[in-house]
């Protein structure tokens, strides 16, 4: 355990603003006070076989029905809904035919260089089912593990809802990552296919994404990978291998409409998707599909209280587990319309958000902290220039948000009506897990408020005791719930190790252990802190240091190497790198470029150290191990403070200060 959670975001533990949800919110909402939420909460405690039960049958589709719910005997592998046969794809678009939505528009796609394309649920179907057939053409069956490396395009979205449509569990590796990176997961992944694209566009760029996925093909370097299926959207050439490379367009204009949905298990693989860790290799994180499209689901519906004619953006990646859960299944279980936006906000267009709420007439907004404050840095003109009075609903997600930019958030893009849900969960949650509900939850700027009934979140010491309010601790859940991850791929150990056998809990319980430090107030508000292992966090993605040391030190010049996260007042946290060379490399700054790029090369952009730090020696302790907590201080220009009486060698310190 690497930071003291109890020390961080002094700010917080003096705000005192509360904002109880309007009558006019309350009144049109599903869970409309405290008290119906408490009920909920009440009856998920104290039955909770039967509040999940019920859920499931209410909220899912079934081919066949369940026969238990929850089946915790070899905890902490969960089983959720045994014997059950269903399918996600038809969750999100089949039974949406039959209920009167087949001509709502699913999703509205708004290009980078301005071009729409819409779908309704019927023409989302069949694209998904033609999408499915041109997979099963390929030779992808039930079971196989299909890998996506593409650009926010609708082919995304549509090619995941084909392999939940034939069983086959997808991988979406962000099209950020290098080529390095992909490699690295679809070797761990054993994945059969790649859909891709020529290239995105990402800011004033494109990206070549095809040629990534070539190069992590290189050499035979993924030998499982046998067909790559490649979307064509920036339209610059690229090298098409014959036999193993299939352009979209054309593999799908050969396909019959017709492909019915799989019937799935309930715990068979839905998907797995890669996050960071505290060591060295991201972690595949395992989702089945009858929980977690019920998390997704039910998720959904409580905090954005969605209703029949909402017009629902979440302005994340479908390479994120954000894009996963609250851009396709989410929303298309739920039979709402959801927009996908393929560009980003940047200098050159800082009213692109705005432009599209008023645009598309979105009530629902969902985005990121980082985003809110560099729009907040950037002044309230641009917003106001906007009509965006159509928004009834703000949410937040991805990292701690700041009271600020909380409150600039509520008033300026709000207009000081909508309420806002500060939405904490991770990729192993399935989906969120301490929200408010905006009808019923009063608010306090940074807080995410209350766990989500059937959710037992609590904050604890090493021991897993519940400490007193406004202490802070380490953020757990203690009991399983329906979107939990099950495993991670190929590793169970570690699974086990990372998440439940972190904490030493005195009793034989299991508790899940997020990683996260937490305090909770006297009203039972959580005030989450952010990450307490080697993971950090810089514009809500997730990165672990020790990826971030491997690169560096795959370097020829690099010998040793230490990552820490610094405060960003914009990023959140900014990445800072200690080095020190192999005799003989001398301290340039084409070097420390040279580093820098380097990293970008291994992982991706995201991991790009803002700084790096040439020095002799790194401050280790007399068994070598690198005191973090000194290289975090130095990172911050903050005083090194506490016991440095372990340092090997005390020059070390004086010499990184110079
Ligand atoms: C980590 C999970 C969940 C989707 C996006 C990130 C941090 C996430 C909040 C929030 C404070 C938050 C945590 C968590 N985090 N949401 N509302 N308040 N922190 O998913 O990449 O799996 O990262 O993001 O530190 O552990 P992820």
């Amino acid at each position: 355990m690497s930071s003291d959670p109890s020390s961080t975001i002094e700010s917080v533990l003096q705000e005192s603003r509360i904002f109880t949800p309007a009558k006019e919110v309350a009144d049109k909402a599903r869970i409309r006070s405290l008290a119906e939420y408490q009920e909920m909460v009440d009856a998920a405690m104290s039955d909770p076989d039967r509040f999940w039960g019920d859920a499931a049958r209410k909220e899912l589709h079934w081919f066949e029905p369940f026969q238990s719910v929850l089946d915790w005997t070899n905890p902490p592998f969960a089983k959720w809904f045994e014997g059950g046969k269903t399918n996600l794809s038809f969750n999100c678009l089949d039974r949406h035919l039959e209920n009167g939505r087949a001509d709502k528009e699913a999703l509205i796609w708004e290009g980078e260089p301005g071009d729409v394309k819409r779908f309704t649920y019927r023409q989302l179907h069949e694209q998904v089912c033609l999408a499915a057939n041109a997979l099963k053409s390929l030779g992808i069956r039930k079971g196989d593990m299909v890998a996506l490396y593409m650009p926010m395009v609708p082919e995304a979205a549509i090619a995941m809802l084909a392999c939940a449509r034939i069983g086959a569990p997808h991988s979406v590796v962000f099209g950020g990552f290098s080529a390095e990176a992909l490699r690295d997961r679809l070797i761990d992944g054993e994945a059969k296919a790649v859909i891709t694209a020529d290239g995105g566009f990402r800011k004033d760029k494109t990206v070549p994404l095809k040629n990534a996925v070539d190069k992590a093909l290189e050499n035979d370097a993924c030998p499982t990978v046998t067909s790559v299926l490649v979307v064509r959207r920036i339209k610059e050439p690229v090298a098409m291998k014959t036999g193993r490379d299939h352009w979209w367009h054309e593999l799908i204009s050969e396909q019959s409409k017709d492909c019915p949905a799989e019937v799935m298990n309930s715990e068979d693989r839905l998907f797995v998707l890669y996050t960071s860790g505290s060591t060295g290799k991201p972690k595949g994180v395992v989702h089945t599909t009858a929980g977690y499209n019920l998390w997704a689901h039910l998720t959904f519906k409580w905090i954005f209280d969605i209703r029949e004619e909402d017009i629902y953006w979440c302005t994340a990646d479908v390479g994120w587990i954000t894009g996963h859960s609250y851009i396709v299944y989410g929303p298309l279980s739920n039979g709402a319309t959801t927009v996908m936006y393929e560009g980003a906000p940047r200098a050159s267009n800082p009213g692109a958000f705005w432009e599209l709420i008023q645009k598309h007439k979105i009530s629902i907004f969902y985005t990121a902290p980082t985003a809110i404050r560099a729009f907040m840095k950037m002044g309230r003109t641009v917003p106001d220039q906007h009509d965006m009075s159509s928004l009834r609903l703000l949410g937040t997600v991805g990292e701690p948000i700041n009271p600020e930019a909380w409150m600039w958030y509520r008033d300026v893009i709000g207009g000081g009506s909508c309420p806002v849900v500060d939405t904490w969960w991770q990729t192993e949650t399935g989906g969120v897990m301490i929200s408010p509900l905006p009808g019923a939850t009063p608010t306090k700027p940074g807080s995410a408020t209350l766990p989500l009934p059937g959710i037992e979140a609590d904050v604890v010491d090493t021991k897993g005791r519940s400490v007193d309010p406004d202490e802070g601790g380490y953020l757990v859940i203690r009991r399983p719930w329906p979107g939990m991850m099950r495993t991670i791929h190929g590793n169970p150990k570690r699974f086990r190790e990372s998440y439940w056998e972190y904490l030493r809990p005195s009793s034989k319980e299991h508790i899940y252990f997020a990683g996260d430090g937490a305090r909770r107030d006297k009203e039972g508000y959580f005030w989450v802190m952010g990450r307490v292992d080697d993971v950090i966090n810089v514009s809500g993605h997730r990165l672990g240091t020790m990826e971030i040391e491997s690169a560096l030190v795959s370097h020829p010049a690099v010998s040793e190497a230490a990552v820490v996260g610094r405060k960003d007042e914009l990023k959140g946290e900014g990445i800072v790198a200690f080095v020190t060379l192999e005799i003989g490399r001398a301290q340039t700054d084409d070097l420390v470029h040279e580093l820098i790029s380097h990293v970008g090369t291994e992982i991706g952009a995201i991991a790009r150290p803002d700084e790096i730090r040439i020095s002799e020696a790194l401050p280790k302790t007399r068994s070598g191990k690198i005191m973090r907590r000194i290289l975090r201080a130095l990172a911050s220009g903050d005083e090194v403070s506490g016991d440095t009486s372990t340092l090997e060698d005390r020059s070390v310190l004086d010499k990184l200060r110079s």
